[in-house]
């Protein structure tokens, strides 16, 4: 019998894990269920990342595993897409290197997934389908959420931006945005259908083309009625404006907490990864987003070893993560990326001196982070259940800051509830619930 079943593996960001909601809504109307194990789906897609080498190596090491399952059911259909396919002359080394690999599609393909398979069926010859440039915005595709209460919402796609250290400008192309009223339509459905959540994707939403600002946008998506949450990624300095300051301070439905990338502090680190803003100009930002929104929690991405990095550079990073109080940092170690201008640039740091380097951020960071949390102790949090442990005993969920919390208490994914915090030391703050309510 035919096994009408798919099984998706997602690496890298949200904007992946959207996608790949949009490859499972394709899916299922097709007539597929969703397999939960590898082992039991009759087709596979791996919806892939290659913003860091070890993103791209945990994707080939699993599709190579695949072989096996290959082997012992014929019928299995394997199909490989995302950023890393994307890539120049990407999808040909992976046909290459994995010859039972049945699809391989790039990001600009992704929409018509649906084409891509019936052609497989049909045809049961391998499909390769890689658009070296964007097409128009696809807006009818179907999508499948996982991630309620959260609900993700593109609201542009692609960078202008071309940074010298990475490669989303070559794999997702040029900036082109969605219409206003497109996505305030989106997000009307979304609140309607119970979603609590709406996060807007894009990979610098300050730089948003469409009709109306995005402040406005903002504006537009927190007048609609009902309560929910409304977050957006990823901002960029250079483009972060007052204007989407003073919509968050005026707004409710906007979450006071904004990831603001600074990637560097040292000034010369910036101007070669061509960041084009200044280590005082991203603290000034820092400033008055404070003055607007004085509680306002700010996280970032900072990254070691950059090309010519020294420790003069890694310790005025460390300056500035002092002097910016994030409530977060994800940190990473650069890692070439084919194709990029920093790719070619002399001066490379040793690793283990950027393995010390990170290490020492982290440690740095956290205990920013373990004093700002230190203070929630005692205070009750507003947090939006995302549901429970595997044990069922710890409910966890996220405050407007975008802190986790572990609580214990009554309550299903979707409610918000009134959480008194009693501990900090952990992972996560842990509490008990107040109150259920909204
Ligand atoms: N090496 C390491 N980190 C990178 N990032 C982007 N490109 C690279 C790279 N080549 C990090 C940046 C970015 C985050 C999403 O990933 O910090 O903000």
């Amino acid at each position: 019998m035919e096994n009408k079943t798919y099984h998706i593996v997602t690496y890298g960001c949200q904007m992946n894990v959207h996608e790949s909601e949009k490859l499972a809504g394709i899916m299922r109307e097709l007539g597929y269920e969703s397999a939960e194990r590898e082992e039991d789906a009759g087709v596979i897609v791996f919806n892939t990342c290659c913003i860091r080498e070890n993103a791209e190596d945990r994707a080939k090491g699993n599709i190579g595993a695949l072989k096996k399952l290959k082997q012992k059911n014929k019928d299995l259909i394997i199909a490989v897409g995302g950023c890393m396919t994307q890539q120049a002359g990407a999808a040909e080394r992976l046909k290459r290197t994995f010859p039972f690999v049945d699809i391989v599609f790039g990001t600009h393909n992704l929409d018509n997934f649906r084409e891509l398979f019936i052609r497989k069926l049909q045809t049961k010859k391998s499909v390769i389908a890689v658009e070296e440039r964007e097409g128009a915005i696809a807006e009818g595709t179907p999508k499948f959420r996982t991630s309620y209460p959260n609900a993700w919402v593109n609201i542009m796609y692609g960078c202008n931006n071309f940074r010298t250290y990475c490669i989303v400008p070559y794999v997702r192309g040029r900036e082109r945005s969605r219409r206003a009223e497109d996505i305030v339509k989106e997000c009307e459905e979304l609140v309607a259908q119970g979603y609590k959540e709406i996060t807007l994707l894009g990979q610098n939403v300050n730089s948003y083309g469409g009709d109306i600002t995005f402040a406005e946008l903002l504006r537009k998506i927190a007048a609609i009625e009902g309560k929910f949450r409304l977050r957006f990624m990823t901002n960029h300095p250079k483009d972060f404006s007052e204007e989407v300051a003073y919509a968050v301070r005026d707004c409710d439905k906007i979450c006071r907490c904004i990831h603001l990338p600074v990637q560097s502090g040292s000034d010369r680190i910036l101007k070669l990864m061509n960041r084009r803003y200044t280590r005082a100009a991203y603290l000034e930002k820092l400033e008055f987003l404070r003055k607007i929104v004085p509680d306002c929690a700010v996280t970032s991405d900072i990254m070691v070893g950059f090309p010519s990095e020294t420790e003069e550079d890694f310790l005025d990073t460390c300056e500035l993560v002092e002097a910016a109080r994030f409530h977060g940092a994800f940190t990473f170690v650069y890692s070439p990326r084919r194709g990029t201008k920093a790719a070619a640039m002399p001066d490379r740091v040793p690793e283990e001196v950027a393995k010390e380097r990170i290490m020492r951020l982290i440690e740095l960071q956290n205990g920013i982070s373990r004093k700002i949390a230190e203070n929630y102790v005692g205070k009750t949090a507003e947090v939006l259940c995302d549901g429970y442990d595997a044990d069922k005993k710890m409910h966890f969920g996220r405050d407007e800051f975008g802190k986790t919390i572990s609580f214990a208490g009554d309550c299903a994914a979707g409610e918000f509830v009134a959480v008194k915090i009693e501990n900090a030391g952990g992972v996560s703050l842990t509490g008990k619930a107040e109150k259920r309510g909204g």
